[in-house]
């Protein structure tokens, strides 16, 4: 496996690789990797000849710095993970390197409502930041294809909506959600939980599920009350929102009409871990 930190020399080396006609899948990631960021690599590497990876913990994202701060970094882990993968090449820039700008991060797509409801709303930047980071990868790495996890499906939206509106030549290929045996989304931040928390944290998945069972038979508002309920039920979590929204719009739908494009999306916090989760409600 080929490893850079430097823009300069890992974009002259894809490019090579380009001129001679190869196509390239890439996986932007934050490190920390795991099964669900492994499916993504496989996936590329089935449809491309050549995979690229990137690590990068980036600090534009973040609009809490202790968070930051927090994020886990496993960055010698990951190496040989991806090396077990067969990933060709990967990505590992400090952040003057991606940032020479320093603090300014300057972007140039309005998001209209995608970035204002749930994750936008909690999460104030966050997305701007999501996206400022992924538009520099995609003008460095210039790839045939480019895998996202439907784990964060208001960030692979935001990101369909970059690439639409800049005519950005790269194809976004959305990827299921990984999940552990008992139907939690695997996330880096599931090792944070306590042992008690993990055991009560497929609740989450368990409500979404029971939610696709009965969207469509009762009204939106009384579904949407009902899961917050359940979940609450246990002290120890804390629903942020529970939306159930348009799949391409993200906004929320008060009826079933236009139904088979809705998607139950949830933050909930277990003990101080935040956890995202959602489910497709008619596919
Ligand atoms: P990160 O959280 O490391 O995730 C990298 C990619 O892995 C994202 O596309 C995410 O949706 C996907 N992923 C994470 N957990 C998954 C799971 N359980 N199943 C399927 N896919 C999963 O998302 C980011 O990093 C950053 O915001 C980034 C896009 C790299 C920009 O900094």
């Amino acid at each position: 496996m080929k490893q850079f930190k430097r823009i300069a020399e890992i974009a002259s080396y894809l490019k090579g690789k380009r001129d001679s006609g190869l196509t390239s899948g890439f996986v932007p990631t934050m490190g920390a990797l795991h099964e669900g960021h492994l499916t993504l690599i496989r996936r590329s590497k089935r449809e491309n000849d050549l995979t690229v990876c990137s690590i990068f913990v980036n600090p534009a994202q973040f609009n809490n710095a202790e968070d930051l701060i927090k994020y886990p970094r496993t960055l010698v882990r990951d190496l040989e993970m991806l090396e077990e993968e067969g990933c060709e090449v990967v990505f590992v820039p400090e952040i003057p390197e991606m940032y020479p700008e320093g603090e300014n991060y300057p972007l140039d797509v309005e998001f209209g409502e995608l970035d204002k409801v749930m994750e936008g709303k909690f999460r104030p930047g966050h997305f701007n930041g999501v996206a400022i980071v992924v538009k520099k990868l995609f003008g460095i790495v210039e790839p045939t294809r480019a895998y996202f996890g439907k784990k964060d499906f208001q960030q692979l939206a935001i990101i369909q909506h970059m690439v639409k509106t800049l005519n950005l030549p790269v194809e976004i290929v959305p990827c299921e959600t990984v999940r552990e045996p008992d139907g939690l989304a695997i996330s880096s931040r599931n090792t944070r939980l306590t042992g008690v928390e993990r055991s009560l944290a497929p609740l989450i998945h368990q409500v979404l599920l029971k939610v696709r069972e009965n969207a469509g038979k009762q009204p939106v508002h009384e579904l949407k009350d009902w899961a917050i309920k359940k979940i609450q039920e246990d002290p120890a979590f804390r629903v942020e929102y529970f939306d159930i929204g348009d799949k391409n719009s993200l906004m929320p739908i008060e009826t079933w009409y236009g139904k088979d494009r809705a998607v139950a999306f949830i933050a909930v916090f277990l003990g101080d871990v935040r956890l995202i989760d959602n489910i497709e409600l008619f596919s």
